[in-house]
């Protein structure tokens, strides 16, 4: 893993275990938190370089061969399909003086030919040809730095860490929520790019509530249920329709209660509103062609987070990821894929604009609210405000998760 002396300097460490334990538990994080270089400095260390991300799914590389790139922090990061089928992570760095192998996005090829000095790796890492090179050259020592990836339901996953955080939990609680619908057989028919002028935290803070909803998002609005903690009162209607509908999943065996991943991940199956199949302007299906072999239309969705990087909802006709990553410290890309059965025909089963603009407007909302935010953070009035115990607890759930993992990091590292 990459690591960095500058964090380790004293005065850093001292700073940043100053501003844990000057915030107050449940109220938002002082304003050095969504801003402060240093700070982001310690979040990608301690966290994007550490813990497990969400990075794309199986079926955009369907054969060997298959490439795709992105970068976190300032790692350069290859995915891609080797000749037995097997997917694997490299850095996409070239042993040789380190330049960048793969330039594209994503693409195809059959070897790693770096395109400075021509020295050519096999799919699996390993270095074939380097001309001109020693006698004495063992091009064994010299295969592409590996980074452990693992494929959950189609969902593929990469920690830049040597040690990486067991996956076990999170992939044994969560499969049989999201096996259902067969995230394995479907293709990702549309991809939404944004970056949003806001730190990272404060993007999936916006996404851990829906303490918003009601002034901001009509169109998801028509589908989504808020859903609060069941003491809460002004949900029972809410709760009589999540009973109504769990007798029906019960009987199909769908797991619906909510899962236990402590503070790091949730996933739950919660209904829609009132005759509402799916996420769309109408609340009709936006495929009719459902998911795997399903034959129930009414699944409500599945709504899984994994801190820090991602959120999902598995509905019965399409599935929706969205992948967090941090750009600078107010600056963050958000990147959503559609994904429907891999047999469903546009124009047939689907239309396109039918089957994103509930999220394109919501993510533009979303995006706003984010970046309005950031802006007054940075006011010289800011001070760390109460959060909702009742509406924002998984808010408090995650800025919990944070400070613990940066303070764990900045423990064992000092
Ligand atoms: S840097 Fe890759 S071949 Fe020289
Ligand atoms: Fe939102």
């Amino acid at each position: 893993m990459i690591e960095s002396n500058e964090l380790r300097s004293e005065d850093v460490f001292l700073k940043v275990k100053h501003s844990i334990e000057e915030s107050q538990t449940a109220f938002s994080l002082p304003q050095s938190f969504y801003g402060d270089e240093k700070i982001h400095h310690a979040d990608m260390q301690s966290i994007f370089l550490n813990d497990w991300l969400f990075i794309a799914n199986e079926c955009e590389l369907p054969d060997p061969g298959d490439y795709i790139t992105l970068t976190i922090d300032t790692a350069p990061i290859l995915i891609l399909r080797d000749s037995d089928n097997i997917l694997r992570a490299f850095h996409n760095t070239c042993r040789h003086r380190g330049s960048i192998l793969c330039k594209k996005e994503k693409g195809h090829v059959n070897k790693l030919v770096c395109p400075y000095h021509q020295w050519t790796y096999d799919l699996d890492g390993t270095l074939k040809n380097a001309l001109y090179m020693a006698e004495d050259f063992n091009k064994d020592n010299f295969p592409l730095n590996p980074i452990p990836l693992e494929c959950l339901e189609g969902l593929i996953y990469i920690c830049l860490s040597d040690s990486p955080p067991d996956f076990t939990l999170f992939r044994e609680t969560v499969t049989p929520y999201i096996k259902p619908h067969q995230p394995k057989k479907t293709k990702v028919v549309f991809e939404s790019v944004i970056v949003e002028e806001a730190n990272w935290k404060l993007v999936i803070e916006n996404n851990r509530e829906c303490y918003h909803c009601a002034g901001s998002h009509p169109e998801l609005l028509v589908s989504l249920v808020e859903m609060a903690l069941p003491e809460d009162d002004r949900f029972a209607e809410e709760f009589a329709l999540m009973k109504e509908k769990a007798a029906k999943w019960e009987k199909l065996g769908f797991p619906y209660e909510p899962a236990d991943g402590g503070q790091e991940f949730r996933c739950i199956r919660l209904p829609f509103r009132k005759d509402i199949k799916s996420m769309t302007l109408d609340g009709e299906l936006a495929c009719k062609k459902l998911l795997g072999d399903l034959v129930e239309e009414d699944l409500g969705s599945v709504r899984m987070f994994r801190a820090p990087n991602n959120w999902h909802h598995f509905l019965s006709d399409h599935i929706l990821h969205f992948r967090v990553l941090p750009l600078g410290p107010n600056k963050t890309e958000v990147r959503t894929t559609w994904l429907v059965h891999e047999e469903a025909l546009e124009g047939w089963d689907y239309d396109l604009q039918r089957l994103s603009e509930v999220w394109l407007a919501t993510n533009e909302q979303d995006k706003e609210l984010a970046e309005n935010n950031q802006k007054g953070i940075l006011s010289p009035a800011y001070q760390p405000g109460p959060y909702s115990a009742i509406s924002e607890f998984m808010v408090i759930n995650f800025t919990d998760w944070y400070k613990n993992k940066l303070k764990n990091y900045l423990e064992n590292h000092s």
